[in-house]
């Protein structure tokens, strides 16, 4: 048998990286060796409280977390968004009490020791900005070329953003820190919005989700997650729904088959007035650079869709 893929996410725990986290452990072929978090969906706090809770959530308490980055590496933090992750981060839903805390090692240091450990063996998974990352690469360059590849959840490639009308919210949220790592010569899966947006979990799919321990609380952070869709972008279809954004970026570890993948030369704007965090992809035929990111440009969704439910234990 293949061996696991050693992984780690890195998140701002927010629902969509609730439903990430609990895709990964439930994938028996990934190693989920640790979790770092970021500021981001909500502060660095309530993303690491979050990310114990749903690990604890998910009987995986032997997982161990790290706090990361508080704040942009050069900017202003703009704040948390409660009205599409509630003001708690997951939905409003409540979780038990913590039995545990986070490692007093920090995210950087626990990314770089488990890269050096672990040459050509180690994808990092980030879903948020792309602080933590950034620090480490900032740290020790030579760590783009001991990773085995960053899959990140971020950019919009050939689609409008969701922050502003070109920006992808992990990539705006932290535009130099994202400049960093696609100029770091590491190898690079960009999971957009191109395909995250087609990635949808519908109402009544989740209305599904089969009797556990736990599933009442799915149903209402995702509930709530759902509505802030309803309330933010077009609905298509006779059913609401939400993007599983996060979670295609965990799935493309497990199956890189999932999305269909071209690559290309990413640079990362940071200056425009109006367009800094746009990802910039170089898709002219002669391009000027040598490709630095492999981008996904569509998604079998229903095959995605399957792999979440038989993680999640809803039913497409
Ligand atoms: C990304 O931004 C965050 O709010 C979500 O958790 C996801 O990682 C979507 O643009
Ligand atoms: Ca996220």
């Amino acid at each position: 048998m293949e061996s696991r893929h050693k992984v780690i996410l890195d998140v701002d725990t927010g629902v969509d990286d609730a439903l990430a986290i609990l895709c990964a452990v439930r994938s028996p072929q990934l190693d989920v060796i640790g979790i770092t978090t970021c500021f981001g969906n909500v502060d660095v706090e309530t993303a690491t409280h979050n990310t114990l809770a749903v690990l604890e959530y998910a009987e995986r308490t032997d997982i161990p977390v790290y706090i990361g980055a508080e704040k942009p590496l050069l900017r202003e933090w703009g704040g948390p968004v409660p009205w599409i992750h509630g003001d708690n981060g997951l939905g409003d839903a409540e979780l038990p009490p913590l039995r545990r805390l986070a490692q007093d090692e920090s995210a950087t240091t626990f990314i770089h020791r488990m890269v050096t450990e672990h040459p050509g063996e180690v994808t990092l998974i980030p879903v948020a900005r792309m602080t933590n990352i950034a620090n480490v690469l900032q740290f020790d360059p030579t760590i783009a070329r001991k990773l085995k590849r960053i899959v990140m959840m971020g950019g919009a490639a050939f689609c409008p953003g969701n922050v502003g009308p070109f920006a992808e919210a992990n990539i705006w949220g932290d535009p130099e820190a994202a400049h960093i790592v696609f100029h770091s010569g590491a190898p690079i899966t960009m999971v957009g919005l191109d395909v995250t947006m087609q990635a949808r979990l519908t109402s009544k799919q989740l209305a599904t989700l089969s009797e556990s321990r736990y599933s009442e609380f799915l149903k209402e952070a995702v509930s709530f997650y759902i509505n802030a869709y309803e309330r933010t972008q077009a609905q298509d279809g006779d059913d609401s729904w939400c993007a599983l954004h996060d979670p295609l970026a965990v799935a493309m570890v497990d199956d890189p088959t999932l999305c269909e993948i071209k690559d290309y030369y990413v640079d990362v704007e940071t200056h425009g007035l109006l367009t800094a965090g746009m990802t910039v992809v170089d898709a002219r035929a002669v391009p000027e650079h040598r490709p630095n990111a492999s981008v996904c440009v569509s998604v079998d969704a229903p095959r995605f869709l399957q792999w979440c439910a038989d993680r999640l234990g809803f039913e497409v």
